[in-house]
């Protein structure tokens, strides 16, 4: 079993059930040639996004963590007609690409980028939303998740990326600062009377990792 074989399979799922899709692709080199490393969500795990946000009928949907836009521009193609998602991005650069890649995939409209550190803009943000999507520094996690929690209502889902990594999460000594806030993250959660969550651990182009989903009660 290997990484090579995981992303063989990723393509063939892509090549399968998803049809090229230039918005998407050029998202993705913009994001490359602005230098930007290539952590955005797979697109297989792109499109499970966008028909999560189609299964809710999502009206409002809250992103932390944008880098150039791609998990972005998904999830917003599954807003429901007048749908409205705000994502939070810390570096000013990584703002500008996501907008142009927004733009060119014909949702400015829909789609609103925050730049600051999350932490700091959360605050002004007025809820509640539908879908909320974590992904940006894994330290910060559990405090996202009070955010979260804070800005959605009953039946509202939220889904955190790259809680599993590499399995380093049942570590409990790990030194790894990002290992640590998705341990509290779940802790948080298991805590959390008001959510109901599992995580799934995948394998894919992006290695071993999972997400965890949470209803909000
Ligand atoms: N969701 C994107 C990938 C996000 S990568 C996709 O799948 O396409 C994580 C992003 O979070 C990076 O762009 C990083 O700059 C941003 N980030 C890191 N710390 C942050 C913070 N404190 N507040 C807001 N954004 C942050
Ligand atoms: C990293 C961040 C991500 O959101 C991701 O999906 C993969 C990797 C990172 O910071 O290395
Ligand atoms: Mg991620």
């Amino acid at each position: 079993m290997s990484q090579e074989l995981w992303t063989a399979v990723d393509r063939y799922i892509a090549e399968l059930l998803m049809p090229s899709d230039p918005a998407l692709e050029e998202a993705l080199r913009a994001s490359a040639d602005a230098g930007m490393p290539s952590i955005s969500v797979s697109p297989p795990q792109g499109k499970l996004l966008m028909m999560l946000a189609q299964m809710l009928g999502a009206r409002r949907i809250l992103e932390i963590g944008t880098l150039g836009g791609y998990s972005t521009i998904w999830l917003a193609r599954g807003l429901s007609e007048g749908g409205r998602l705000i994502t939070l991005e810390v570096d000013p650069e990584h703002a500008e690409v996501a907008r142009e890649n927004i733009a060119r995939a014909g949702l400015s409209d829909a789609v609103e980028v925050r730049v600051g550190r999350a932490l700091d803009t959360l605050p002004a943000i007025e809820g509640p939303f539908d879908l909320i999507f974590l992904d940006a520094d894994k330290v910060s996690y559990p405090e996202y998740l009070h955010w979260a929690l804070k800005l959605a209502r009953p039946g509202s889902v939220i889904v955190a990326d790259n809680v599993v990594r590499k399995g380093a999460v049942i570590d409990a000594e790990s030194r790894d600062q990002n290992v640590q806030g998705v341990r509290r993250f779940h802790e948080v959660l298991a805590a959390e009377a008001r959510l109901s969550a599992t995580a799934i651990q995948t394998v894919g182009s992006k290695g071993y990792d999972g997400f965890t989903i949470a209803r909000v009660l």
